[in-house]
């Protein structure tokens, strides 16, 4: 009798247990889910502020130089210098659109394939941030599908995004590998660093950004190591397997 009551606490305990590690798992799920929602909307007012101060402010500029030109009867030098507003004026509107486009749902990558969108990228990120990023990019199109190569592509942005946003470094280095079956990517700075163990620990996670990266190589199956120190730079490895070693496109999907 003994025996079978011992049987059956252990039994209980077991349950137990597993009920509490499903409890975590789905409080993480939700975690997550809320902070995805939260990053969603942070993103679609910042696109709102960009139309709003980018390229309404450009279009407001093209009207009132235009309805400037028309009204002063003005002498042709006048004039003259009113179209040079409006084209330039107009160009930063085109040049704005097509950033704002690109933040949507990157063209790059659908025109030139996950290659030359990454590289683009980094010349996007140089020429905005001043940080020079040494690169060495092999030829990793077609490998993923095209869900996956899009997942990249953000991990991709975020690693680049923080060494502009946190690093205070002048210059990083960029690897993107195409080994065996499988492809490797590290970005790494000799900036501020930080320490992992307080910003990524569970109870003070402050920033969303660590997070998608882990939850998007997650879903390609794929691992992804940070190592960072205070005063010492820090360097994002990830490690993806290519599904099946077989191209996921067919040659004309795109
Ligand atoms: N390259 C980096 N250099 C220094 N600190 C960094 C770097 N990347 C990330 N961090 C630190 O880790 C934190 C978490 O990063 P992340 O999850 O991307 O969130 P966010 O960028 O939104 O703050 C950042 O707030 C910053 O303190
Ligand atoms: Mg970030």
């Amino acid at each position: 009798v003994l025996v079978a009551l011992g049987l059956v606490a252990v039994v209980a305990l077991l349950y137990r247990l597993r009920v509490r590690q499903l409890q975590a798992h789905h409080e993480r799920q939700r975690d997550f889910a809320r902070r995805l929602i939260g990053a969603h909307e942070t993103e679609r007012m910042r696109l709102a502020k960009d139309l709003h101060d980018g390229l309404g402010q450009h279009l407001l500029l093209i009207k009132n130089f235009a309805s400037l030109g028309l009204s002063r009867k003005s002498v042709d030098g006048d004039a003259d210098s009113y179209f040079k507003r409006i084209s330039g004026a107009a160009s930063d509107s085109i040049e704005e659109t097509r950033a704002i486009v690109n933040e949507l749902g990157p063209q790059n990558l659908r025109r030139f394939g996950l290659t030359e969108a990454i590289t683009n990228m980094i010349q996007d990120v140089e020429a905005a941030s001043g940080v020079a990023f040494e690169r060495r990019i092999a030829d990793i199109d077609k490998l993923l599908s095209e869900e996956s190569e899009l997942s990249v592509y953000r991990v991709v942005q975020e690693c680049l995004n923080n060494v502009v946003k946190h690093s205070k470094s002048s210059r990083a280095e960029i690897e993107v590998d195409h080994v065996g079956r499988g492809i490797k990517i590290a970005v790494r700075d000799f900036g501020s660093g930080f320490s992992p163990d307080e910003v990524l620990s569970k109870k003070n996670r402050v920033g969303f950004g660590f997070q998608s990266i882990r939850e998007r190589v997650d879903l390609l199956g794929g691992k992804v190591d940070i190592t960072s120190k205070p005063g010492q730079g820090t360097r994002v490895s990830i490690e993806i397997g290519i599904e099946n070693g077989q191209p996921n496109h067919s040659p004309d999907s795109r």
